[in-house]
């Protein structure tokens, strides 16, 4: 009951872009010490190991992905709670919008910017997630993982770099759970700020499905105002467009593959490039 697994499951069911080749093996742990044994089965084998959460910033390509994907999800993975310092736990597996749900039902504020992220914790902590200048290290208190020994260790947030998009401990250490702070807060300001984030969302972002922004923002021009200015928005390669409401996400606009996605990324890299001497850099994960 801790872990199920599957031969060759396609990607595309768990990447919100849709898209991506099959997955070698895909091992579904509930618990922490499922999760650790799984990872040390491959290790031991020279089996390589990803981890994928929700799947919602990541582009699988065609081919698929040789040797195992873990993908924590239910049992303490699933768990969301305010703990006894007023400190939101929650597991790897938890979506951002649950947690800030739980957060806004216990009249913790600051967690409403997650509302409209269809990330995972686990996601969003090994890429320091963020929307409405607010980021996920910004509320972080601690951060359970599985170090490169095998071992379940926790770091409390002063001993934890994280950058913009970019967590450099999380990278070979696979997040389990963690610790959020908020403020205590009345329930209408708290729905105000999640009513206002969500306007904001749905009046710039496109509601088809995608990996969100694409690029990193580029110093000064963010990338999306980028692509805009370079006259991209709309184009297309195969079922994958840029979207014509926002120049930084790319859109499946039904059956789409990975490489209509790859060529549209690098047509946009190479006018960036050409045009305004931008070397864009993609957020999303390959
Ligand atoms: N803009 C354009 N044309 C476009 C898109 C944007 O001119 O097609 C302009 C906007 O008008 C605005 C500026 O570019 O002046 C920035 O746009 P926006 O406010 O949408 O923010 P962003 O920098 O493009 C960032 C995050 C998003 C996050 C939003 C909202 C990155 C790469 N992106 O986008 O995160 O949701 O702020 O806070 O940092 C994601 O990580 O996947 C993501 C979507």
């Amino acid at each position: 009951d801790e872990v199920s697994a599957k031969l060759y499951e396609p990607m595309r069911r768990h990447t919100t872009m849709l898209v991506g080749g099959p997955a070698q093996f895909w091992i579904e742990p509930h618990t922490f010490k499922a999760f650790a044994e799984a990872v040390d089965y491959c290790r031991e084998r020279g089996i390589a190991v990803r981890v994928v959460g929700r799947g919602s910033n990541l582009l699988v390509r065609d081919g698929g992905i040789r040797g195992a994907v873990i993908h924590p999800s239910g049992g303490e993975f699933g768990e969301c709670h305010v703990n006894d310092d007023g400190h939101v736990v929650a597991g790897a597996g938890v979506r951002l919008k649950k947690l800030a749900s739980v957060a806004q039902a216990a009249e913790i504020g600051g967690f409403e910017w997650m509302e409209g992220i269809p990330g995972n914790v686990g996601g969003a902590l090994r890429m320091n997630a963020g929307a409405m200048g607010t980021e996920t290290f910004d509320q972080v208190v601690s951060v359970t993982f599985l170090d490169e020994d095998g071992e379940i260790r926790t770091r409390s947030r002063e001993e934890i770099t994280a950058e913009y998009r970019n967590v450099q401990e999380l990278r070979r250490n696979f997040a389990l759970q963690a610790v959020f702070k908020g403020e205590k807060d009345t329930p209408e300001n708290i729905k105000s700020r999640w009513d206002e984030s969500r306007a904001k969302r749905r009046g710039s972002q496109p509601i088809a499905a995608s990996a969100g922004c694409v690029f990193k923002n580029p110093g000064e021009t963010p990338a999306g105002m980028l692509v805009d200015q370079l006259g991209l928005k709309g184009c297309e390669e195969g079922k994958a467009g840029v979207s014509d409401v926002h120049g930084n996400f790319i859109v499946n606009r039904g059956g789409a593959v990975a490489g209509d996605v790859l060529r549209l990324i690098e047509r946009i890299k190479s006018k960036a490039r050409g045009e305004r001497n931008i070397e864009l850099e993609t957020e999303v994960k390959i």
